[in-house]
């Protein structure tokens, strides 16, 4: 695992913060999985693109749950040394992020496929490994360096945002994207052409699993059956809960 490229979560928001995981902001790492496996993964996300992906919200298209259809996923969030790697750069234990409905998610992004619009992650911690990029024009993760509330006020207004606030990476086959994106204006920048096909696996930590920012009407908006709800509530009352009692007493 190398850095690339590396911004905390301080100088990404150009403020301190109180809530949060270590001082993760966004990095780019060159990844160990093998390439093999992550084609396999490629070929059965193509193969059940039609059937099992939307575009529901947001301008963003993906399989969710995509473990339950595709196992090996389950191969790439256990690889060995990835959790305790991933732990170390963002200063604190990571898990992966519990929900089945998005712990996984496979997402498409092209000129016909859509590009996520600007938001702020549910999951407070993202990792995206690039599985296809072919031909993209545009397709850049950007970020916006202020705070989360005004820019997406700004954005709802029609404003335009400040280019030189607006910070670009690319991503390509052979590395991953690694952020702790909760409460982070990001997008990605329309495409004009080219393919996009990305591996999010998402994250949490260990120590305090209730730093999150995925409310049930949020979860809900993407996953309308509810066949989540027992799975979260149980994980708020015997993870969250507890954790978070301990946090409290800690301060
Ligand atoms: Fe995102």
């Amino acid at each position: 695992m190398k850095v690339e490229f590396e911004m905390d979560r301080s100088t990404l928001l150009r403020k301190n913060e109180h809530w949060k995981i270590g001082n993760l902001g966004i990095m780019q790492i060159q990844h160990d999985y093998p390439g093999e496996l992550l084609d396999t993964i490629k070929r059965k996300a193509l193969v059940i693109k039609e059937q099992q992906s939307a575009n529901m919200h947001l301008n963003l298209r993906f399989i969710r749950n995509a473990q339950k259809y595709i196992p090996e996923i389950a191969e790439v969030v256990h690889y060995p040394g990835r959790l305790e790697g991933l732990s170390e750069l963002a200063g604190e234990e990571l898990e992966p992020y519990p929900f089945t409905v998005i712990s996984t998610a496979i997402t498409f992004m092209g000129p016909e496929d859509g590009t996520v619009d600007w938001h702020g992650d549910g999951p407070p911690i993202t990792e995206l490994v690039a599985l296809e990029h072919e031909g993209v024009t545009g397709g850049r993760l950007e970020l916006y360096q202020d705070d989360f509330e005004s820019t997406m006020a700004a954005v709802q207004a029609g404003e335009t945002l400040d280019p030189d606030r607006v910070l670009h990476i690319q991503h390509k086959v052979g590395s991953s994207m690694f952020g702790q994106l909760m409460r982070v204006p990001h997008r990605t920048e329309p495409m004009t052409s080219g393919t996009r096909i990305t591996l999010t696996m998402n994250l949490r930590s260990v120590e305090k699993p209730f730093m999150d920012s995925n409310p049930m009407h949020y979860l809900a908006a993407d996953n309308p059956d509810f066949e989540w709800v027992d799975e979260y509530v149980d994980d708020v009352r015997y993870r969250q809960l507890p954790a978070y009692l301990k946090y409290r007493e800690s301060l």
